[in-house]
């Protein structure tokens, strides 16, 4: 059987998925098509006419990753936990009440995790800031304050304190265990150059601008790893080339997370997991070529 599937956004052209799915695909001995659908309309319609063209499910980008939240009938509990859904699993159709049946999981979050793992980041005892506080930052929370993770504690620092506290507040009251951690949220401006963390997240669209945070230089010196969530085609974004200027070991762009959620999404649909190592290295080769 042929499965169907596609990414859902606006802009959606410039979207990797197709080809990290066809690899998945050619990988696993699946017969795949993985289109890209524009979301111009009202995006329920257009998913619930893609469902009834005889697809199986579909991944959702930007700005529709709250729609897919609302469009779901089911919710793992992670895309509970983030709040959005970046994959929609498709479930048969409610004749009754005229409405899609969908699972709508989230795999950012995880796929992020998964990311750390491959690299060999040692989360035991990690002391984490994360930059920013929109839908990524939400997204890779859950698994980093989840007990097993074993992290000591999370400091969040936004141009909007007040987004920080709120998503901290949020997730503290639903992850179970999180009482271990320490968590904080701050202005650039009151995050002190004296402190101390293993681990940075850029998780802000400044790399997008080639723009660096505000933050002082003495924080990358104490920092084994810098992880940038955003990709480009040499793996090197504006904040990872500063902070290996300043002489951090691991210094990480996002495309290994795109490849690992998007790893996630193919097992909520197919029961496989692909392998994520040889698909991020030929997407690597891809974007170089095409840079
Ligand atoms: P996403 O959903 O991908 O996380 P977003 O919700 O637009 O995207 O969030 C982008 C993050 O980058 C936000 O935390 C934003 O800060 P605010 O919450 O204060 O808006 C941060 N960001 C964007 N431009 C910034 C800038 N010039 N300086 C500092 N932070 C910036």
């Amino acid at each position: 059987m042929k499965i169907k599937l596609a990414v859902f956004g606006n802009p959606v052209a410039h979207s990797l998925s197709p080809l990290i799915h066809q690899h998945f695909a050619a990988q696993c001995g699946h017969a795949v098509s993985y289109d890209r659908i524009l979301v111009d309309q009202d995006f329920a319609s257009q998913v619930q006419a893609f469902y009834r063209s005889g697809a199986q499910g579909c991944n959702i980008t930007v700005p529709c990753k709250l729609d897919a939240y609302a469009l779901s009938t089911e919710l793992t509990a992670r895309a509970s936990l983030a709040k959005a859904v970046n994959t929609l699993k498709f479930l048969g159709f409610d004749e009754d009440q005229q409405r899609l049946l969908a699972l709508g999981d989230n795999t950012d979050g995880a796929g992020f995790f998964q990311d750390l793992q491959r690299l060999k980041f040692p989360l035991k005892q990690a002391k984490i800031l994360i930059l920013g506080a929109g839908g990524a930052t939400r997204g890779i929370l859950p698994p980093l304050m989840d007990k097993s993770a074993q992290v000591s504690s999370i400091c969040l620092v936004n141009r909007t304190p007040a987004k920080a506290l709120a998503i901290l507040d949020d997730l503290h009251a639903q992850i179970a265990g999180a009482e271990h951690l320490a968590l904080s949220a701050c202005s650039y401006d009151n995050l002190s150059p004296d402190r101390d963390f293993d681990l940075i997240i850029n998780a802000t669209s400044l790399s997008l601008h080639q723009k660096l945070p505000a933050l002082p230089d003495a924080l990358y010196r104490k920092a084994s790893m810098v992880y940038d969530l955003y990709y480009t085609p040499t793996g090197t974004t504006v904040f990872t080339a500063h902070a290996r200027a300043l002489g951090v070991a691991q210094c990480v762009d996002g495309l290994g997370m795109l490849v690992g959620q998007a790893a996630l999404s193919y097992q909520l649909w197919t029961g496989t997991l692909p392998d994520i190592q040889s698909t991020l290295t030929y997407m690597r080769t891809v974007l170089q070529e095409r840079a």
